[in-house]
C-alpha cells in the first residue's frame, strides 16, 4: 500500500478500477432516464449539440480540476477544500447537501426500476399498447405505499455496497455491473434502430433545429453536463482522494466523460427511434424509460427475457451512481466526525430514505404542493439540485482552483518580487496552475488550454448561464 494513504481510508485497487468506478459514478439515470427526454423535450438534436459545446468547455475542465483536488488532499469534499484554505470548507458543505437532496429523489427513481424489473419477470406489461404502459405507469407512481417500499429497498442496496468500502464495496461491484451495462445497452439500441420507421427518431435526436435553443435548453444542457458526470458537489474529489499520487490525472479525466457520453448517445439511440416508430409523443418527459421501453421489448423475441436483463442493468447503473452520491456524505464524516464507515453510512441512508418519502409522495397524494416554478417536491429538489447547487459549486469550483489554490502556488514558486513584469509574472501563473493539474508529475500537453478554461472561459460561462436559466 502507499505510504501516503491514511491508514483505514481505503484506496483503488487499480487504475481501471478506479475508472469504472467513475465512470460508474457517471453513468446512471441521468444518462439512461435523463437524457434521451431532456432531448425529446428540449428540440432533440439541438439539446445534443448544446450538451456536447458545454461538455468540451466545462465537463472536461471541471472533471481534472475535481479529481485533482481529491487526489493532492486525500480528503473527502469538506475537507479538502479546508485543507487547501480553511475558509473554503462551506463549499464543500454546499457539495455535500446537494449530494443527500440528488440522492433522496434519485432512490425514488431508481426503486421504480426495480419495480419494473418485478413487472417485466412477471409478464405485467407484455404488450405494446403504449396508452395501456402510460396508464399503468402513472398509476403505479400515484400509489403511495409502494413507491416507497422500493425506494427502501434501493437505499438498502446502496448502503449494503457502500458499507463494503472502496475496494471490497464500490470497485468491485463496479468492475462488474460496468461492462456487462455496456453489452446490454448495445443490444437494446440494435432492436430498436432495426425496428420500422426509426429513422425519424435518429434524424430527431442527431439533426439540430437551431431555433429551439433557447435560454432554458441550455441551462437544462448545462444542469445536466453536471448531473451526468457528477460534477459540481464534490463527488469526484472524494473518488480521486481515494487514488494514489501517481496516477495519471488527465487521462483518466478523458476517459470518465468519454465513457458516459457513449452510454448517454446509446441510450438516446435506443430509446428515441422506438418512440418515433410508435408515434409515441418525443416530449413524454420523464416516463420515456418506464413506457416506451416496455413497448419496444414486447416487439422483439424473448423481450419479456430482454426487459428483465434491461432493467436490471438499469438498475446497476443506478446502484453504481447512488453508491457514488452516499459515499461523498459518508466519507466526510467518517474523515471528520470519526465516526465508523459502517455507523455513518447506516444512519446517513436511513436519513435520506426519509428524505425521499416526499418526493416519492409528490408523485401522487402530494402532487398539488408545488414549490418551485410550479413544480412538484421531486421536480423542486431535482432543480434545486441539479440546476442551482451543481452549477453554483461548479463556478465556486474554478475560482477555487484558478484565483486561490493557483495564487497561493505562484506565490510559493516565485521568489523575488523585484525587477518582475506583468509578463512574467503570468508566465509563472501559467507554470504554477499546471502544476496543480498532475501534482507536478504528468507532462501534459494540453496544460496552457486547461489553464485558461479554468481560469476564465469556464466560470464565465457557467455564471452566464446560470443566471440567464434562473430568471427566465
Ligand atoms: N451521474 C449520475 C447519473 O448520471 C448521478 C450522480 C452520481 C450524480 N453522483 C453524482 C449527479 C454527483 C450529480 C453529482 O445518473
Amino acid at each position: 500500500m502507499d505510504a501516503n494513504v491514511t491508514p483505514g481510508r481505503g484506496q483503488w485497487g487499480s487504475k481501471i478500477g478506479f475508472i469504472l468506478a467513475a465512470a460508474g459514478s457517471a453513468v446512471g439515470l441521468g444518462n439512461l432516464w435523463k437524457f434521451p427526454f431532456l432531448a425529446g423535450q428540449n428540440g432533440g438534436g439541438a439539446f445534443v449539440l448544446v450538451y456536447f459545446v458545454i461538455l468540451l468547455v466545462v465537463g472536461f475542465t471541471l472533471m481534472m480540476a475535481e479529481i485533482t483536488i481529491g487526489r493532492h488532499t486525500q480528503l473527502n469534499a469538506i475537507g479538502a477544500y479546508r485543507k487547501i484554505k480553511p475558509s473554503w470548507g462551506w463549499v464543500g458543505s454546499l457539495g455535500v447537501l446537494a449530494g443527500f437532496l440528488i440522492l433522496s429523489f434519485y432512490s425514488v427513481i431508481g426503486g421504480w426500476i426495480i419495480a419494473y424489473i418485478v413487472k417485466a419477470a412477471t409478464g405485467t406489461f407484455n404488450t405494446s399498447d403504449v396508452k395501456m404502459l402510460g396508464d399503468m405507469f402513472t398509476q403505479f407512481i400515484q400509489s403511495a405505499g409502494t413507491p416507497i417500499f422500493y425506494h427502501g429497498l434501493f437505499m438498502l442496496m446502496t448502503l449494503g455496497i457502500v458499507i463494503g468500502g472502496i475496494q471490497q464495496g464500490i470497485e468491485k461491484y463496479s468492475k462488474i455491473l460496468m461492462p456487462a451495462l455496456f453489452v446490454m445497452i448495445v443490444l437494446v439500441m440494435i432492436r430498436s434502430l432495426t425496428l420500422d420507421g426509426a429513422m425519424a427518431g435518429v434524424k430527431f435526436f442527431l439533426n439540430p433545429d437551431f431555433s429551439k435553443i433557447t435560454g432554458t435548453v441550455i441551462l437544462s444542457a448545462l444542469g445536466q453536463v453536471f448531473f451526468s458526470l457528477s460534477l459540481g458537489m464534490g463527488c469526484m474529489i472524494t473518488y480521486g482522494s481515494y487514488l494514489s499520487k501517481d496516477t495519471n490525472i488527465p487521462e483518466c479525466s478523458l476517459y470518465i466523460p468519454l465513457i458516459d457520453t457513449a452510454v448517454a448517445l446509446l441510450a438516446g439511440l435506443a430509446i428515441l427511434p422506438a418512440v418515433f416508430a410508435f408515434n409515441f409523443p418525443a416530449d413524454a418527459g420523464p416516463g420515456l424509460l418506464f413506457i416506451t421501453l416496455p413497448a419496444v421489448f414486447s416487439k422483439m423475441p424473448m423481450g419479456g427475457l430482454m426487459g428483465v436483463v434491461f432493467f436490471t442493468l438499469a438498475l446497476f447503473a443506478a446502484v453504481t451512481s447512488s453508491i457514488s452520491l452516499l459515499e461523498v456524505c459518508v466519507s466526510y464524516v467518517v474523515d471528520e466526525w470519526k465516526w465508523t464507515r459502517k455507523k455513518a453510512t447506516v444512519i446517513i441512508a436511513t436519513l435520506i430514505f426519509l428524505m425521499g418519502i416526499p418526493c416519492s409522495l409528490s408523485q401522487g397524494p402530494w402532487s398539488e404542493i408545488k414549490l418551485i416554478k410550479g413544480k412538484c417536491i421531486l421536480d423542486s429538489v431535482d432543480f434545486i439540485a441539479s440546476n442551482v447547487l451543481l452549477p453554483l459549486g461548479g463556478i465556486l469550483l474554478c475560482i477555487f482552483i484558478a484565483w486561490v489554490w493557483g495564487l497561493r502556488r505562484v506565490q510559493k514558486i516565485s521568489k523575488t518580487d523585484e525587477g518582475k513584469t506583468i509578463i512574467t509574472w503570468a508566465l509563472e501563473y501559467t507554470d504554477a496552475l499546471k502544476e496543480i493539474t498532475n501534482d507536478g508529475q504528468v507532462n501534459f500537453a494540453l496544460a496552457p488550454i486547461w489553464v485558461f478554461l479554468i481560469k476564465w472561459l469556464a466560470p464565465v460561462a457557467i455564471t452566464i448561464v446560470f443566471i440567464q436559466g434562473i430568471f427566465s
